[in-house]
């Protein structure tokens, strides 16, 4: 499929989505969260790829929320419709089993801070700017971020962003832990792709089996949690990898993963 709405790249096992509409500073169109959800499909079904990174086109926008031009003629039926598919969508994304890294180079609002909310973490240029301004058109987050953003900065400070539709710097955004790390805007792409890097030269398995046990545990108490961490645990003993890091490190030398599983 040809995208006309996002730019979808896979180099050295890093894939980038690169949200494309600039003029309307990467709003989420149905076209365009269609096609975003045909390349997370894609992306679950190559194995070689390692990291997903997601990045908006333009200087000014990660993406500016749902587009308001469609948002603005629906009745109750067809905003549950759109909701649903941009729910759908971001499970899939936050089911991913490879790491994502949300790249995000301007304004992430609404739908665009609910994106980059659903990815693993957070990186922001310091020109990035977040919010959940919804309440400011009379509606309320429809992406998932009443559910998740409450979950990474608490309920409290949550509430405040979503009641005042409030939007907040990268610096601010870093205060609350939201963002993991702010970086000058020329150089956000390479600070991503080089931790990309380093995610995708560690074990396959062991990546993979770190995502699941932290999202699994996470939605469930402790001891459950625990009990998904042994699990996992024991799943990196099904790759080579373990065996690959354990030696080297005996044997006083870099590992060298490759990924496959024990014969
Ligand atoms: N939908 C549709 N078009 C949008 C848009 C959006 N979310 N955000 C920006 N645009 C368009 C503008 O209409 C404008 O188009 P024209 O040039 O054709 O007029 C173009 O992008 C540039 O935007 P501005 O001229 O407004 O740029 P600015 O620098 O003055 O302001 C901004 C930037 C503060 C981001 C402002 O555009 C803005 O507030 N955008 C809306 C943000 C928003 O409310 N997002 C939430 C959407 S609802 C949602 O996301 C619901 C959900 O959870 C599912």
């Amino acid at each position: 499929m040809g995208y006309e709405n996002i730019i979808f790249a896979v180099e050295n096992s890093i894939a980038t989505i690169t949200f494309n509409r600039p003029k309307a500073l990467n709003a989420l169109n149905h076209e365009l969260i269609k096609e975003f959800s045909e390349a997370i499909g894609k992306i679950s079904e190559n194995e070689a790829i390692r990291v997903l990174v997601l990045t908006g086109s333009g200087e000014k926008s990660f993406v500016a929320g749902a587009d308001i031009t469609e948002l603005a003629t629906f009745n109750a039926f067809q905003a549950k419709k759109l909701s649903e598919m941009g729910h759908n969508t971001i499970n899939k994304l936050q089911e991913l089993p490879i790491p994502v890294i949300a790249a995000v180079n301007g304004f992430a609002l609404g739908g665009g801070s609910e994106i980059a909310l659903a990815c693993d973490f957070i990186y922001a240029s310091d020109k990035a700017k977040f919010g959940l301004p919804e309440i400011t058109l009379g509606l309320i987050p429809g992406y998932g971020g009443t559910q998740r953003l409450p979950r990474l900065i608490g309920k409290n400070r949550a509430k405040e962003l979503i009641f005042l539709g409030k939007m907040i710097s990268a610096s601010e955004a870093y205060e609350i832990g939201m963002v993991n790390k702010v970086v000058p805007s020329e150089s956000l792409m390479e600070e991503v792709l080089k931790t990309a890097g380093m995610i995708a030269s560690k074990g396959k398995v062991s990546i993979r089996a770190a995502k699941q046990a932290i999202n699994s545990g996470m939605n469930s108490d402790l001891a459950t949690g625990l009990k998904i961490e042994i699990d996992a645990f024991s799943l990196c003993f099904a790759g080579e990898d373990a065996r690959e890091g354990t030696n080297a490190f005996l044997e006083k030398r870099k590992p060298e993963f490759k990924g496959a599983l024990n014969k």
